[in-house]
């Protein structure tokens, strides 16, 4: 993360006694936060990767499409974001005079850590007619240097908006750039990015719960390697894999993504059963290291204290602005 000082932050906090502060065990954590919404004319954002309490307290839960677009039509005066970092910033980007919190400054992002916006800078000089469209999981540094943001969602409808001999590269994922080349059938140059939560699926343990399931599903975010989504019988965003289990009749689902998805899917087919994809490690599911910072007390605490707040310098802001306005404007023509 290059744009925030995080070690200033943890100063900043510590001298407050946030860091140390003792919730009382007695709070009524949900209806505290609650309070605090109605006080401060304040919405909770969440992304599906949100431990159950917190998507259960927010007010919209959503792939990182819709939160941008959530973030871009608040009337709120404050935001919270529970999700990562590069979805705080892209809230505080398009609303410059609302406050926007991020339970924990350290909610980063692998794939966004994977392109510094400096190397990038020297990578794109190096193909100076091609347009570069980059996916939402990256800095504000990176924005600044695009001419389009896309998300999972609306990636191939971005790569479509341009004619059909556009050179392009797309950043920072490199999973996500392979799979779009193939449905998309351009020719795409890739930064040579990754999220270290979708890239460590193990194809042999999916394929064993395969074969213990035989009528279950296998569902894939895009961020998954080749080998997870050449078995996956549908691959889609995070909200499309919500929409896909609600919809086809089958009643058992391997689900190839962070597994704080499940949740939803969960509440939204209560009658089905959905199975975490393992991991290449010891663990059973896949839980993003980062979206897990953000607790329900660190949730509240920021809440009631309104820090740690996210701060941008205003013609960084500026300059990311544009690549992601555009990314609005193009969804809106297509109907996302
Ligand atoms: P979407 O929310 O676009 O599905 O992306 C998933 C993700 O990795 C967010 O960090
Ligand atoms: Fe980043 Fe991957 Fe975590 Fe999403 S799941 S926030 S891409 S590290």
């Amino acid at each position: 993360m290059a744009d925030i000082n995080i070690d200033k932050a943890r100063v900043n906090l510590e001298k407050k006694g946030f860091l140390d502060l003792d919730i009382d065990v007695n709070l009524d954590l949900f209806s505290e936060i609650k309070r605090l919404k109605k006080e401060k004319n304040a919405i909770v954002l969440a992304h599906y990767y949100q431990e159950p309490d917190i998507q259960d307290v927010a007010d919209f839960i959503g792939d990182s499409l819709a939160l941008a677009q959530k973030a871009q039509s608040t009337d709120a005066d404050i935001i919270v974001f529970a999700g990562v970092h590069f979805m705080a910033e892209t809230a505080k980007i398009l609303n410059p005079d609302k406050k926007v919190l991020l339970p924990d400054l350290k909610a980063g992002c692998s794939l966004a850590d994977s392109a510094p916006a400096h190397l990038f800078k020297k990578f794109r000089d190096k193909y100076p007619d091609h347009v570069v469209i980059t996916y939402i999981n990256c800095s504000a540094g990176m924005k600044a240097l695009s001419d389009v943001i896309c998300t999972s969602s609306n990636a191939e409808a971005i790569i479509n908006s341009f004619p059909k001999e556009q050179k392009i590269i797309f950043a920072p994922d490199k999973n996500l750039g392979a799979y779009l080349i193939k449905k998309t059938g351009r020719d795409m140059v890739l930064w040579n990015g990754a999220c270290m939560v979708h890239e460590i699926f193990s194809l042999e343990k999916i394929t064993k719960l395969k074969i213990r399931h035989p009528k279950a599903k296998v569902i894939a975010h895009p961020e998954c390697e080749e080998p997870i989504l050449r078995i996956a019988d549908f691959i889609g965003s995070t909200s499309g894999l919500l929409k896909y289990t609600l919809q086809n009749p089958a009643t058992e689902f391997i689900v190839a993504t962070e597994s704080g998805i499940i949740h939803q899917m969960q509440i939204q087919s209560p009658l089905k059963t959905f199975i975490p994809a393992p991991p290449d490690n010891m663990c059973a599911c896949n839980d993003c290291p980062y979206m897990k910072l953000n607790t329900l007390e660190k949730l509240y605490l920021c809440m009631e204290y309104e820090e740690p707040e996210i701060i941008m310098d205003e013609q960084l802001r500026i300059a990311s602005k544009i690549p992601i306005e555009r990314m609005l404007e193009i969804s809106k023509r297509s109907g996302l």
